[in-house]
C-alpha cells in the first residue's frame, strides 16, 4: 500500500531523471521506525541497468577527453555543494540507515575530504619519465582511464563509501554506473544531485537503483564495462569477482573482516577499554572495520574486562535521531535476525554473557531493528562466533597466555582487514606490525576509521590485493600506457648491432 504524499525518486541516466521500465518499486524505511516510509525508488531490472551503460559507453571519449585539472574543478564544486548541505545529509543518512546524527555527520564530512582530497590529486603526475637505452628516446608512462566503471556499495556507509569509489573513478577520466545499496537510496540520491549540480556532463555518472540480484548481472557480466569496484559480502564480491575476471575485466573487492585487538598487560587499560567498545559498538558494529574480538592478556582480563563491562552498560541504544542515543539501531530487519541467529548461537554453546545478548523490543522501540549492545566472555578462538564475521554490536572476549598465543588467536582467522595492539611498549607494538595479517594496523588505536589520503583495504579474504583510497586508487581506476618517444629522422641511418630486446636505435 502506498502512504500518500510518499515521495516516488528516480534513476539518473545520461543526464536525465527517469522512472525505470517495469519492475515496479522499493519501499525505503527508517530503521529506528519502520512505520516511517521515506520514499520509493525504482525497482530496476536488467533493461534499465543496460541503458545506464549505454550512457556511460557515449559519454566515455569525451569524459577521457577532458582535462583532470577540470574533472578536479568539479569535485572541488561537488565538495563545496556537500559541506553546506551536511546537515540535510546526514539527518538523511541517520533516517534511512539508522547511525547517530553524530556519526552521520562525521560520516559526510569525511565524503567532503574524500572529494576535496580527489580533487587536488587532478593536478598531480599521472606517470612517469625512464632512463631509456637510446639516449634520444623519451621514455615514459602514463595513467590512462579504463574506460566505463560499475560501482557497487554497501549500506552502511553510504556516503563515504560510494565516494571514495566514484571521485577517483571520475577523477582519471572514467564514465560511472553507480547501483547503490538497494537500503540507502536517499542519500546516493542527494550525491548525485551534488554531482550533477557541480558541472558533471549528461552520462558521465549514471545511477541504477535497484536489488543486487536483479540488477547486478546486467552491468557486472556487460563486455562494455571494464572494471568493477564492489564493498559487501564475502559471497556476492567473489561471485561479482568470478564474472568479471571471466570476461577478462578487472575487479575490486572489499569485504568482511573479523578484527581483533590485542591488549597487552601494560597497556593503558582505560585507553583500550574505551577504544575497544568504541570500535565494537558505533554504527552498532555494521562496519567491515569493527572489533569484534578482544584478546586479552591474562595478566589484565579482570580489570580490562570490568571496564568494557561499564562501558557498554552506559551505551544508550535508540533512535539515532535523537541526541541522547549512542548505539544506533540495526539497518534492517534481515540484519537484525542475522545478528539474532549469533545470539541464538551463543545462549545455545552456553556462552558467558556479560552484557547484552538480546534484542530491545517494546513499544518504546516502535518495532525498530534493535540489538543489545553484547560482551561475550571467554569465547572460544576457533568457534564460529570467535570466526565468522557478525556485523552487529556484538564483541568477544578471548583470554591469551601472552604475546605470542595473542597473535597466533588474532590470526587464526580468514579475514585479515583491520587490527590493532593496545600496549607501552612500543618494541612489541612495532613488532606487531610485522606479525599481524592485516592490511590496516593500528598501535593504541581503534580498528574503525579510514583517512582519505592514504590506501585502504585487507589482506586474506578481506580484500582482492588491490586498495582502496589515496594514489592507491589510480592503480584499480587507470591502466598503464608505455611511451617510446623518438624524433623523426631522414634519412634513416643505418642500425648498430644491438639487442634485439632494446628499443630501436633510430638515431644511430
Ligand atoms: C571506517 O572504518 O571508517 O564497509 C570505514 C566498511 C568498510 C569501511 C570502513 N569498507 O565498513
Amino acid at each position: 500500500m502506498v502512504a500518500t504524499g510518499v515521495q516516488t525518486y528516480q534513476n539518473y541516466i545520461g543526464g536525465a531523471w527517469i522512472d525505470a521500465r517495469g519492475g515496479g518499486t522499493i519501499e525505503n524505511r527508517n530503521p529506528a521506525n519502520p512505520s516511517d516510509l521515506i520514499g520509493l525508488w525504482p525497482r530496476s531490472t536488467a533493461v534499465g541497468m543496460t541503458a545506464a551503460i549505454d550512457a556511460a559507453v557515449a559519454a566515455a571519449p569525451g569524459w577521457a577527453g577532458t582535462s583532470a585539472l577540470k574533472r578536479g574543478e568539479i569535485l572541488l564544486r561537488a565538495a563545496a555543494l556537500l559541506e553546506a548541505r551536511v546537515a540535510e545529509v546526514a539527518a538523511d543518512m541517520t533516517r534511512e540507515e539508522g547511525k547517530t546524527g553524530r556519526e552521520a555527520t562525521g560520516e559526510t564530512l569525511r565524503g567532503v575530504a574524500i572529494l576535496r582530497y580527489y580533487a587536488g590529486e587532478g593536478a598531480q603526475p599521472i606517470g612517469e619519465v625512464y632512463p631509456s637505452a637510446n639516449t634520444r628516446t623519451m621514455l615514459y608512462t602514463m595513467h590512462v582511464p579504463l574506460g566505463v566503471v560499475g560501482v557497487i556499495t554497501p549500506w552502511n556507509f553510504p556516503v563515504a563509501i560510494p565516494l571514495w569509489k566514484i571521485a577517483p573513478a571520475l577523477l582519471y577520466g572514467n564514465t560511472v554506473v553507480f547501483k547503490p545499496a538497494e537500503l540507502t537510496p536517499l542519500t546516493a540520491t542527494k550525491l548525485v544531485k551534488i554531482l550533477e549540480e557541480a558541472g558533471l556532463p549528461k552520462g558521465v555518472l549514471n545511477m541504477v537503483v535497484g536489488y543486487g540480484d536483479e540488477v547486478g548481472p546486467a552491468l557486472t557480466s556487460d563486455p562494455r564495462v571494464t572494471g568493477v569496484s564492489f564493498t559487501g559480502s564475502n559471497r556476492v564480491g567473489r561471485a561479482i569477482q568470478r564474472v568479471v575476471e571471466e570476461r577478462g575485466g578487472k575487479a575490486q573487492l572489499e569485504l568482511g573482516g573479523k578484527n581483533p585487538v590485542v591488549v597487552l598487560a601494560d597497556a593503558d587499560l582505560d585507553q583500550a577499554a574505551a577504544l575497544t567498545v568504541q570500535g565494537a559498538m558505533m554504527s552498532a558494529g555494521q562496519k567491515c572495520t569493527a572489533t569484534s574480538r578482544a584478546i586479552v592478556e591474562r595478566a589484565v582480563l579482570e580489570p580490562f574486562t570490568r571496564k568494557v563491562v561499564e562501558r557498554v552498560n552506559a551505551l544508550v541504544t535508540g533512535d539515532g535521531a535523537d541526541e541522547a542515543t549512542t548505539v544506533s539501531p540495526l539497518v534492517s530487519a534481515a540484519q537484525r535476525d542475522r545478528v539474532k541467529g549469533y545470539l541464538d548461537l551463543a545462549r545455545a554453546e552456553d556462552v558467558e554473557t556479560l552484557a547484552g545478548g538480546g534484542l530491545l523490543e517494546g513499544p518504546e522501540y516502535h518495532g525498530g531493528y534493535f540489538v543489545r549492545p553484547t560482551v561475550y566472555a571467554n569465547v572460544r578462538p576457533e568457534s564460529r562466533l570467535a570466526q565468522e564475521e557478525i556485523f552487529g554490536p556484538v564483541v568477544g572476549i578471548i583470554p591469551a597466555d601472552d604475546y605470542e598465543e595473542a597473535v597466533r588467536i588474532a590470526n587464526g582467522v580468514r579475514f585479515g582487514l583491520a587490527a590493532s595492539i593496545f600496549t607501552r611498549d612500543i618494541a612489541k607494538g612495532l613488532r606487531f606490525t610485522q606479525d599481524i595479517q592485516a592490511g590496516i594496523v593500528h598501535i593504541n588505536g581503534e580498528t574503525a576509521g579510514a583517512e582519505p589520503q592514504v590506501p585502504f583495504g585487507g589482506m586474506k579474504e578481506s580484500s582482492s590485493f588491490s586498495r582502496e583510497q589515496g594514489k592507491a586508487a589510480a592503480h584499480f581506476f587507470t591502466q598503464l600506457k608505455t611511451i617510446y618517444l623518438d624524433q623523426p629522422t631522414t634519412p634513416h641511418p643505418a642500425p648498430a648491432p644491438r639487442d634485439p630486446a632494446e628499443p630501436t636505435d633510430a638515431a644511430g
